[in-house]
């Protein structure tokens, strides 16, 4: 069923909501509105993405059934904190399933949330015009991937075993960022950096591989520095701080 923003027009409560039928990347098209000075908050969705982005340069597979959207923020944030905001969107995220419909998620560090060792959701947030685009692909009421990700991804309908409303969903995640962003404004990267530790299977004496492109680490989590980042116990006793790359169970 097409997603119906008019039987959620009273949650929205004003805020700007664009929905396409299909696009490349709502990424592109958020990009744009906050180029022509879109309020914060704006946000567009589409049913399908031909070119849906992932991090590190990977694609998104944006197939109908999911739900994939992307926000205009506009935060007063130190540059700083900015890292902060893909895991502030995360812990939004998975709070949100798990009130919507009891589904287990664990995040993955810095931006995955996972049930079990397949990926749920993902998070995308880019500095673009002057603005943070955060981008949220949801697997909702797919009932199959393909091939070459069915391993890797499952849905919240392969995980209840039921078909839920997009439209709900989207509204309470949603309300979930907005509490959570006022969390890091008011209580500063303390608060959400405890929250993702108390949140994440991860970032505590987890076994895991780090593929950074060029190479590979191996070694157990030691916990999030000050910014947000992963430190790591490799197997030869010394302790690395992962920036960016791929997290995946050893
Ligand atoms: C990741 O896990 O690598 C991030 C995935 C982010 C996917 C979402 S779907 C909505 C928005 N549009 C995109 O092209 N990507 C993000």
């Amino acid at each position: 069923m097409a997603f119906d923003t008019e039987s959620i027009q009273a949650e929205l409560d004003g805020r700007n909501v664009l929905w396409l039928e299909e696009t490349d990347s709502t990424m592109r098209d958020a990009s744009r509105l906050a180029e022509f000075n879109c309020p914060s908050g704006t946000v567009v969705g589409a049913e399908r993405q031909t070119a849906g982005q992932g991090r590190l340069g990977r694609s998104w597979h944006s197939a109908a059934d999911g739900l994939y959207f992307s926000i205009v923020l506009r935060l007063d944030l130190p540059s700083a904190q900015l890292p902060l905001v893909t895991m502030t969107a995360g812990l939004a995220a998975a709070e949100a399933i798990r009130q919507f419909c009891g589904a287990p998620v664990d995040l993955r560090w810095p931006n995955d949330g996972m049930i079990g060792h397949r990926k749920l959701f993902g998070i995308l947030v880019q500095l673009d015009n002057n603005a943070l685009i955060c981008g949220i692909g949801v697997n909702v009421n797919q009932s199959a991937f393909p091939e070459d990700i069915a391993a890797l991804a499952t849905s919240l309908r392969i995980v209840t075993g039921k078909e839920h409303s997009r439209e709900h969903l989207f509204v309470v995640i949603l309300a979930a960022l907005d509490e959570h962003l006022a969390i890091l404004k008011s209580q500063g990267p303390s608060a959400i950096l405890s929250l993702f530790t108390q949140a994440s299977s991860y970032v505590n004496g987890r076994r895991v591989v780090v593929d950074q492109g060029a190479r590979e680490l191996r070694g157990t989590t030691e916990g999030l520095d000050e910014s947000g980042f992963l430190r790591l116990r490799l197997d030869n006793g010394s302790v690395t701080t992962i920036l960016a790359g791929g997290v995946r169970p050893a």
